[in-house]
């Protein structure tokens, strides 16, 4: 392959903040970003787990900063946010990609007010509210990066998903809507769609080999998925490689969606 074409996945130099890196989907995909040559801002609540979240991407000669908050408080984004970009030389983040999320499967007579504004807050409101934060500096130097995580119930409806589903479906219409007021920009806006990966939020799916073997057998590939899985869209999203695509959801989970 030609060093050009190779140079439209790099992202050497660049910095990228991913929510929810303490763990599963976000911790990885933080992995994929440092291992591509940026420096990823880990965020989440917990600093042990962050703390080793970083290490070893350290390990491996990557660059990652760690930013302990809780992002569920919607006073303290714009504080979190610059916590953030003092991370990084100049201030400016290349790219965001919102991966904290909560699943509280709860039967429909559990939902409470508060219940319901937990999920809606964390999955759909603060990644607008997060992402808006890091836009100006973008927007100036003409490139930036979105990546929301939508779900298999951004289009289908799985027993005790209402407040899940209802994020959910949010997620793939936020994702349009920022592309459309931010691309003009340069700045993607896109989302992925995960099948069922391992991970603390999937410990009910994966503690039983029923409901495991059930997912599998729902995808066209056969098994479910593995968070090396998710390498390559990571990449495709966050680097230019990807400048002509911007408000889509792609759907990473083994034909699951296809059946
Ligand atoms: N695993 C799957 O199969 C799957 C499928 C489709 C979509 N997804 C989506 O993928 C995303 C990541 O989920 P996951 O599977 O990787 O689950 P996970 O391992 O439980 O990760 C969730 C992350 O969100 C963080 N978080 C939760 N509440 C937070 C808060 N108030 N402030 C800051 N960070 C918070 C957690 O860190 P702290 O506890 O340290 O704060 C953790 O890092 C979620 O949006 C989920 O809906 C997952």
């Amino acid at each position: 392959m030609s060093s050009d074409l190779l140079k439209q996945f790099s992202l050497e130099g660049r910095h990228f903040v991913v929510t929810g890196a303490s763990s599963g989907i976000g911790r990885a995909m933080a992995g994929f970003l440092a291992g591509a040559g940026a420096t990823s801002i880990l965020v989440a609540r917990r600093q042990n787990e962050l703390d080793t979240a970083a290490e070893a991407i350290r390990a491996t000669d990557g660059k990652a900063e760690v930013v302990a908050a809780d992002l569920s408080q919607r006073e303290n984004i714009v504080e979190i946010a610059a916590q953030c970009k003092a991370k990084t030389l100049n201030g400016t983040v290349d790219g965001v990609i919102n991966a904290a999320g909560v699943n509280l499967r709860q039967p429909v007579e559990d939902i409470t007010l508060d219940s319901w504004d937990l999920t809606l807050n964390l999955n759909l409101a603060i990644p607008f509210f997060f992402t808006r934060e890091f836009v100006p500096e973008m927007q100036a130097q003409g490139f930036g990066r979105i990546i929301n995580i939508a779900s298999l119930q951004s289009t289908r409806a799985f027993p005790n998903g209402l407040a899940y589903g209802a994020s959910k479906g949010g997620v793939c219409q936020l994702t349009r809507a920022m592309a459309e007021t931010w691309s003009k920009h340069g700045i993607c806006c896109n989302a992925i769609a995960p099948g069922f990966f391992p991970t603390e939020l999937t410990v009910s799916v994966f503690g039983s080999d029923d409901t495991r073997n059930w997912a599998a057998g729902q995808t066209t590939i056969g098994r479910n998925g593995q968070l090396d899985d998710l390498s390559g869209i990571t990449l495709f999203f966050a680097s230019p490689a990807s400048s002509y695509i911007t408000g889509q959801t792609l759907h990473i989970d083994g034909g699951f969606t296809a059946k």
